[in-house]
């Protein structure tokens, strides 16, 4: 089964087109944010086009520097947009992101890394306006590792006037890949990866061809499919490096898995193991990966605990997986699994992206029939689900809500 793009990779890097040049991306996940992305960057007056997972954009000429609230609402990554724009265009009016399922989520170490760059930022009337004349490099300290953040920080500062330095960068694989098709460009960056980067601002970028890295998460939700079903699942086209953290709790947890150099096999053995995970920054258990461990959890055998670290209220999955007979306390960031022999199939819904794949994980595990209703959040992020898991074996078919 192919892994598509990475959806958090592509979604900076077509941002970043707003830096100037013709940027041809491919391996772009055909999902809905990323229409999204599209939609905005059009709406401002770029030439946008898409065909399959091949998108070219030139932003030689835009007319528009604001991010309206109608698009930010539907999808908080809109905020990437804000660093490019005023590197290039010296201002930006987005939308400031309001909280959602998972967590307040603010976005202040966004506009306090810009600021520092010279940017003079304020909020009024719930939108986010920057503005800058040529921003100028700085040493920007970040007390939380953002990873929009460190992208947005990192996209402004190719433009500005001197050297930036970001520390407690974000590492996660997706930082890379944008600081990778920023050096295409002419961006001079180093150390995208570990926790310190080093950007000196040039005056202009060129376009550039850029292949998106394959969706990790994407990966990891498929290899927790073969689990929870005692099968065997191959994921082809991804990168095993950047899925360790997962392989090895699936490992533990009693299925073996092989690598080879871009692909994961996952055997199931048994019953899995229940063990305990704690979501952490990369290389940690990602936190995008979490509801779908949880379903996990549920079938396997003794008692796990998940400590969430990275968003205050990411456990909205816990009472639909208790509608199916899971057996879950949330008690502040951790949640206890007693695993179970069997769940049982229910009506159930999603709350957002990942725990809408954490519920369709635990229906593909459960006796009897699952509902997920609200499953846009579900195509938010995932190219095809149902027909993938539909090649791996699975009996899945979208319905129209009545
Ligand atoms: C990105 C991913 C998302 C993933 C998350 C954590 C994209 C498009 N989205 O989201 O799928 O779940 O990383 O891996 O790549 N924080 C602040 N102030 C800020 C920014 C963040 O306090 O200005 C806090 C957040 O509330 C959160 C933590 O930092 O507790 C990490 O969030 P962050 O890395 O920013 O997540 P996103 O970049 O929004």
């Amino acid at each position: 089964m192919k892994i598509s793009g990475a959806k958090n990779a592509a979604l900076p890097i077509l941002a970043s087109s707003l830096l100037g040049g013709e940027c041809v991306i491919t391996n772009v996940p055909r999902v809905v944010d990323v229409t999204t992305m599209c939609k905005l960057l059009n709406m401002m007056g770029a030439w946008v086009s898409v065909e399959d997972s091949r998108v070219v954009i030139h932003a030689e000429h835009i007319h528009s520097t604001e991010a309206p609230y109608d698009l930010v609402r539907k999808m908080r990554a809109s905020v990437l947009v804000l660093g490019p724009l005023l590197a290039r265009w010296g201002e930006a009016t987005v939308s400031l992101p309001g909280g959602c399922a998972i967590g307040t989520r603010p976005v202040d170490l966004h506009l306090a890394g810009l600021t520092k760059l010279g940017a003079e930022v304020s909020v009024e009337h719930g939108y986010i306006r920057a503005k800058a004349a040529r921003l100028t490099g700085a040493r920007i300290y970040l007390d939380m590792p953002t990873v929009t953040g460190t992208e947005n920080l990192m996209m402004a500062a190719c433009l500005a006037e001197g050297t930036t330095l970001i520390e407690n960068a974000a590492k996660e694989p997706e930082v890379i890949d944008l600081a990778a098709s920023l050096i295409k460009r002419g961006a001079r960056i180093v150390g995208a990866g570990s926790d310190v980067i080093t950007i000196e601002g040039v005056h202009e970028l060129r376009g550039m061809d850029h292949e998106v890295i394959p969706d990790r998460i994407e990966a990891g939700t498929f290899l927790i499919a073969g689990s929870i079903t005692g099968g065997d699942v191959c994921v082809d086209r991804c990168l095993p490096r950047h899925l360790e953290a997962v392989t090895m709790k699936l490992r533990e947890m009693g299925s073996k898995v092989n690598e080879e150099k871009e692909s994961v096999r996952l055997k199931s053995v048994g019953r899995p193991n229940g063990l305990d995970v704690k979501t952490f920054t990369y290389p940690g258990f990602p936190t995008d990966m979490q509801a779908q461990m949880m379903a996990l959890m549920c079938v396997s055998d003794g008692t796990s605990v998940i400590s969430e670290t990275i968003f205050e209220s990411r456990f909205m999955h816990v009472p639909e997986l208790c509608r199916m007979g899971a057996d879950i306390k949330v008690d502040g960031h951790h949640a206890v699994v007693n695993g179970k022999a069997t769940l049982t199939g229910a009506p159930v819904m999603a709350s957002d992206l990942r725990a809408s794949a954490g519920l369709i994980l635990a229906g593909l595990a459960a006796e009897g029939e699952t509902e997920v209703s609200r499953v846009y959040h579900l195509d938010r992020g995932y190219e095809h689900i149902e027909d993938k898991l539909r090649d791996l074996g699975a009996t899945i078919r979208r319905v129209k809500a009545a």
